[in-house]
């Protein structure tokens, strides 16, 4: 097997550090940002969300083993929220946190950094301005922008999977990533940073249809194999909702942000995160129609063109021979 060896620079490449808690979904945001030409990952750091955080960072070696990804640094970081206690994902993700495919023992090392130190070394020892991809729990990011307080400055962008302006889909309120984390939430939301917020209205524009699942199966490749298994598995777990939405390719849209905008509509919102209702924690307060007319601290996309978001996503993964 092979794939890209990134991290290594990238002339004209955006550089980006991508905060995950692989996960299904997170799996295909990690495959697309390593492909990516427009992107160079310089690193993948974990975070305790879907699963407690040790299964994220095997999980993280395992999808970089199986693709050949080599050469971007896999650090773990926080085991748990700042504040409330830990809940996991492991109704939608399976125990492993990854359910779906059988895989073999990783090759790929975790660095023995903190991933919360690493964030912070990279960003402030970067020639440019670099871009934050978060797709988990916010908590080492949050962590790392109190830990070095000019780390805002030298961010150009935080882009985020997380947040809904309508009904959660780990409690009636609130979305998984920022229920899990509201206080970490809370602090990257008034940061001052750019932030990118891809809500569940926009992710749940791209749900992987069994035609979608047969492209991918189609590829015939290692990383097809492994990404059809892990959609089948995805497809089960959330056809058991109520409203099922089907299997939702929520955090690759941070990732598609990034490398083509012009895919997506999306306007400046303020955005709120609550932390002290006992119903509504974690929730996104987005003042989508601006009544408060307060500062737009996230520009929020609404739409995306799904069919262009597939091929970009298709694209990547056959890249991977
Ligand atoms: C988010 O929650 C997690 O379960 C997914 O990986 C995604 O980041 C969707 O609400
Ligand atoms: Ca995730």
């Amino acid at each position: 097997m092979s794939g890209p060896t990134t991290g290594a620079g990238g002339v004209g490449r955006r550089p980006i550090i991508l905060d995950c808690d692989p996960g299904l979904d997170d799996a295909f945001a990690i495959l697309l940002a390593a492909a990516s030409p427009a992107i160079d990952l310089r690193a993948i750091t974990t975070v305790a969300g879907n699963h407690t955080v040790d299964r994220m960072t095997l999980n993280a070696r395992r999808i970089c083993t199986v693709a050949g990804i080599r050469g971007v640094p896999i650090a773990q970081g926080c085991d748990r929220p700042l504040v409330r206690a830990q809940i996991v994902g492991s109704d939608i993700h399976g125990e492993s946190g990854l359910d779906g495919p059988a895989f073999g023992p990783p090759v790929v090392d975790v660095d023995p950094r903190h991933a919360v130190d690493l964030i912070v070394e990279l960003i402030m020892a970067a020639g440019e301005p670099m871009t934050l991809v978060a797709i988990g729990p916010l908590t080492n990011v949050a962590t790392a922008l109190r830990r070095e307080p000019r780390l805002a400055s030298r961010l150009r962008e935080i882009s985020l999977m997380g947040g809904a302006w309508g009904l959660g889909n780990r409690t009636p309120a609130a979305e998984f990533n920022i229920v899990v984390d509201p206080e970490a939430a809370r602090i990257v939301f008034e940061s001052g940073v750019p932030l990118t917020m891809c809500g569940l209205e926009l992710t749940h524009q791209v749900i992987a249809t069994p035609d979608i699942i047969g492209r991918v199966a189609g590829l015939g490749t290692a990383v097809g194999d492994m990404c059809a298994a892990m959609l089948r598995f995805y497809g089960d777990t959330t056809s058991r909702r109520r409203r099922s939405f089907g299997p939702a390719l929520h955090d690759p849209t941070a990732v598609a942000w990034l490398i083509d905008p012009t895919m997506f509509e999306a306007e400046p919102m303020h955005v709120d995160i609550e932390t002290s209702a006992e119903f509504s924690y974690g929730r996104t307060l987005v003042d989508v129609d601006d009544v408060l007319g307060l500062p737009k601290n996230a520009t929020v996309p609404t739409r995306i063109d799904a069919m262009r978001f597939w091929d970009l996503l298709l694209d990547a993964l056959a890249t991977y021979r």
